[in-house]
């Protein structure tokens, strides 16, 4: 149920020492070590290491906010607490390409939250730089210095080596996924789901998670009902003045007033730039407006990688608002469907599952497109599909095309603001 977002909020958890004795501090590290040994940990741990994972941890740690798991009708995840990983299984690896601390600083708490540790099936999360932005290397490495379960990996990536020297270190045995630093929601549910997924059909090369923008998908979840009719604010002046920098926004889409117009021939252009900064979008009612979702920008979209749902940055807007009113509703089962074959067509890989040893069978990596070179050059290649696991949800934040666009608006404060509330162990960490 829906209560269950609500349920789980506790205090920040950072720790001051000041005030602590002596006493408390060895209690607590006494306990800790204790709770480690009764339930395994999975720190430290090397790369090389062969051992299996130590079993998903129950009880969660009081700190731990309640667990999610969505209904499915659709494959049995409902009413779990947890979800096993599967025998024989050595390690499952997290890997990102670190570019976005704006964004990163969000996806931190969720990959938290699916450490093992913490109740999650990852071992460990794998960081591969590709920024030369000091300051956002330095965002980086406090992240990696709090971290036990977070490595770098050192790549140098030449000339006209976009991302290949990346997989070098790639092991067989493990399962990858493959994160982009962009996502910005992920259901409790997604990685436990593609797991399950990519061991249960050794014969899918690769498999996705239900990725809310992305544009294939995009079309789908529009034909599924889940995207809503949303236009940007006309009306009233901009608050630009006024609405400070820091402001705490407000995630839910049932706090927003009915889009109107007093224009009522208004259109709305897919190259609409916002007048102001955190700019929003309001949900459109036929009875105040008469306007429909035929009047939004969705409708552009198309079942095709390279659809306007990957260039216009409208487009995303209308689904991230969409996607809060349906979260805000526990109505996610929109977005759902138990699976979708690419066979051997484009898929995006925003959030992918594979096998090590099918990684390290197609190297050399000769492609420079990766998404073209896992979806389409290895399915082919090896006479196995590339398959979207629909069960499980996760919501990307932008392609490159788009950025600017939602940066003008104030959906990355209702991400951060959700995954405050829900999701963080501790505060997002502010950029500085
Ligand atoms: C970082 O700098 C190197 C060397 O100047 C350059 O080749 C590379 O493209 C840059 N990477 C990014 C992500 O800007
Ligand atoms: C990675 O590179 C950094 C800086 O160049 C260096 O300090 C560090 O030791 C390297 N780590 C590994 C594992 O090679
Ligand atoms: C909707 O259109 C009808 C017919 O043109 C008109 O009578 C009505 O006032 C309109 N309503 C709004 C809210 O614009
Ligand atoms: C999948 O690809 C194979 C090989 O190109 C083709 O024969 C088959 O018809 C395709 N299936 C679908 C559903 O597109
Ligand atoms: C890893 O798996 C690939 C593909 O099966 C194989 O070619 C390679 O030899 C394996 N590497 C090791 C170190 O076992």
């Amino acid at each position: 149920m829906f209560a269950h977002y609500l349920q789980g909020r506790m205090g920040p958890k950072t720790p001051t020492f000041s005030r602590q004795t002596i006493f408390t501090v060895v209690v607590f590290f006494t306990l800790l070590i204790w709770s480690w040994q009764i339930f395994g940990s999975s720190t430290p741990r090397t790369r090389e290491s062969s051992k299996p994972s130590a079993p998903i941890v129950d009880p969660l740690p009081p700190y731990v906010k309640p667990r999610y798991w969505s209904a499915s009708h659709l494959g049995g995840l409902e009413g779990i607490k947890a979800f096993p990983k599967p025998d024989g299984l050595n390690k499952i690896v997290a890997i990102i390409f670190y570019g976005r601390p704006a964004t990163v600083s969000i996806l931190d708490c969720y990959l938290k939250r699916n450490l093992i540790k913490n109740g999650g099936m990852l071992d460990e999360v794998v960081w591969i730089v590709r920024t030369n932005d000091t300051s956002h290397k330095a965002y980086l490495d406090v992240l990696l210095a709090e971290e036990d379960a977070y490595t770098k990996w050192n790549v140098t990536f030449g000339e006209n080596e976009d991302y290949r020297s990346a997989y070098d270190r790639v092991q067989n045995g493990t399962m990858y996924i493959k994160i982009d630093d962009d996502i910005v929601f992920m259901e409790d549910t997604v990685i436990p789901s593609i797991v399950d997924s990519k061991w249960k059909n050794p014969d899918y090369f690769i498999i996705s998670a239900n990725i809310m923008n992305q544009p294939s998908l995009s079309w789908v979840h529009w034909r599924l009902g889940a995207v809503r009719p949303y236009l940007p604010e006309i009306e009233p002046a901009p608050p630009s003045d006024v609405v400070p920098e820091e402001l705490r926004v407000e995630w839910k889409a049932s706090a927003l007033p009915d889009w109107t117009s007093s224009d009522p021939e208004w259109i709305m252009s897919l190259e609409y730039i916002s007048p102001y900064k955190k700019h929003r979008w309001l949900p459109v009612k036929y009875d105040t407006s008469n306007r429909s979702i035929d009047d939004t920008p969705i409708i552009f979209t198309d079942f095709n990688a390279f659809s306007e749902g990957l260039w216009k940055w409208t487009i995303a807007a209308q689904q991230h608002y969409s996607f809060f009113e349906n979260l805000e509703k526990n109505e996610l089962w929109r977005y759902k469907f138990s699976e979708w074959n690419y066979n051997y067509t484009r898929m995006g890989i925003q959030f992918v599952a594979m096998m090590g040893e099918d990684i390290n069978m197609g190297k050399p990596i000769v492609e420079r497109d990766d998404e073209y070179y896992f979806s389409e050059v290895m399915t082919q290649k090896t006479s196995r599909h590339g398959v979207v696991d629909g069960r499980s949800l996760v919501a990307h934040y932008s392609f490159k095309p788009q950025r600017d666009g939602i940066a003008s608006t104030d959906i990355l404060d209702r991400y951060r603001t959700f995954a405050d509330e829900n999701i963080c162990i501790q505060p997002v960490r502010p950029i500085y």
